[in-house]
């Protein structure tokens, strides 16, 4: 039977961790192949087959696309034996396909779990993102604020020189102006390729990373899955969602979005607890990539709770054969 009341957040953590663990360790020899297809099969078939076993009655609400396009981890699926918490799923089994094809940095396989309603069913749409790490009050920076006012407020929260922050930024054509205003100020852009899960979870980490704000647009179930990172780890984050055609707005409202226009929060985007478990494929700065020596795969996983806001980070030596 499903129990809805309680969310067993504590006992399903290891259990998530697996399931990460499983996609990247099946992505492994696909990287650096040039196949972005494969690798990405290859991860969401260990997902669905390890995340199967777990004692949930899972449904997907972030996942590989919408049933007629998605085979498998489509929004919508049930996942888990059936017996055990009802929860919603959030998963990207190969954050960074390119980054994965080119063993490129930052590859990371992701998945987070909360109960049912915990997470916002975002639709496959891009969503305008800004985020910065913990320690700051509330609206430090905001959606309203422009690219440079942004950095000057941070800096000023930070009590430091406009030219000693970092932004995280898409390398992206649509991105041009905003990365010539954002250099006016002197800021740092850390331009990345893709990843901006990874790109967001590193304003979490700033002294380890050099990041200390994201912004720009990117998927929007990517920024759900940012945005469940950070509420175990503190910081914030806005997403707007951005459409292109009536086609993307029929997406939103069959997700059963009203207001197009809405600033979503970080308790918005994320409502309530989750578990959240990243492992990653290539090297990173939120996690090591897979290690090979003969005989063994070595993978690094980050699992956080955000009840406690606990995060642990766990080496998995994997027998090849
Ligand atoms: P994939 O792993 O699905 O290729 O996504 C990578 C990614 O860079 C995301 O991190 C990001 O949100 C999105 O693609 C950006 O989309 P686009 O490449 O269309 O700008």
């Amino acid at each position: 039977m499903a129990d809805t009341a309680e969310f067993h957040d504590r006992m399903l953590s290891l259990g998530l961790a697996r399931v990460s663990e499983a996609a990247a360790l099946a992505s492994a020899r696909l990287i650096g192949r040039g196949d972005e297809k494969a690798a990405d099969q290859a991860a969401v078939n260990a997902m669905r087959d390890q995340l199967n076993k777990l004692d949930i009655a899972g449904v997907v609400v972030i996942g590989e696309g919408e049933r007629d396009e998605a085979p498998m981890l489509y929004i919508g699926e049930e996942v888990g034996t059936g017996n055990g918490p009802a929860v919603d799923i959030a998963l990207d089994p190969l954050e960074g396909t390119t980054l994965t094809a080119k063993d490129m940095p930052n590859a990371l396989t992701v998945i987070a779990m909360g109960p049912r309603g915990s997470m916002l069913h975002a639709p496959d749409v891009y969503m305008e993102k800004l985020a910065v790490g913990p320690g700051f009050k509330r609206g430090v920076v905001t959606m309203d604020m422009s690219p440079s006012e942004r950095v000057s407020a941070l800096a000023a929260a930070k009590g430091c020189s406009t030219e000693d922050i970092t932004v995280c930024v898409l390398e992206r054509p649509r991105h041009e102006e905003m990365i010539a205003e954002i250099r006016t100020t002197g800021a740092a852009i850390r331009l990345i390729t893709d990843g901006d899960v990874a790109g967001i979870i590193h304003c979490a980490e700033a002294e380890k990373t050099g990041i200390d704000m994201y912004m720009g647009s990117g998927g929007a179930p990517e920024g759900v899955l940012a945005a469940a990172a950070l509420k175990c780890m503190g910081g914030q984050i806005y997403g707007k969602l951005l459409f292109r055609n009536d086609d993307e707005k029929g997406r939103a409202k069959k997700a059963g979005i009203t207001n197009l226009d809405r600033v979503y929060t970080l308790n918005d985007l994320v409502k309530g607890d989750v578990i959240f478990a990243a492992t990653g494929v290539t090297d990173g700065s939120v996690v090591a990539g897979i290690k090979r020596e003969p005989g063994f795969l070595t993978t690094e996983t980050i699992l956080m709770r955000s009840k406690t806001g606990s995060v642990r980070r766990m080496t998995y030596r994997n027998p090849t054969r």
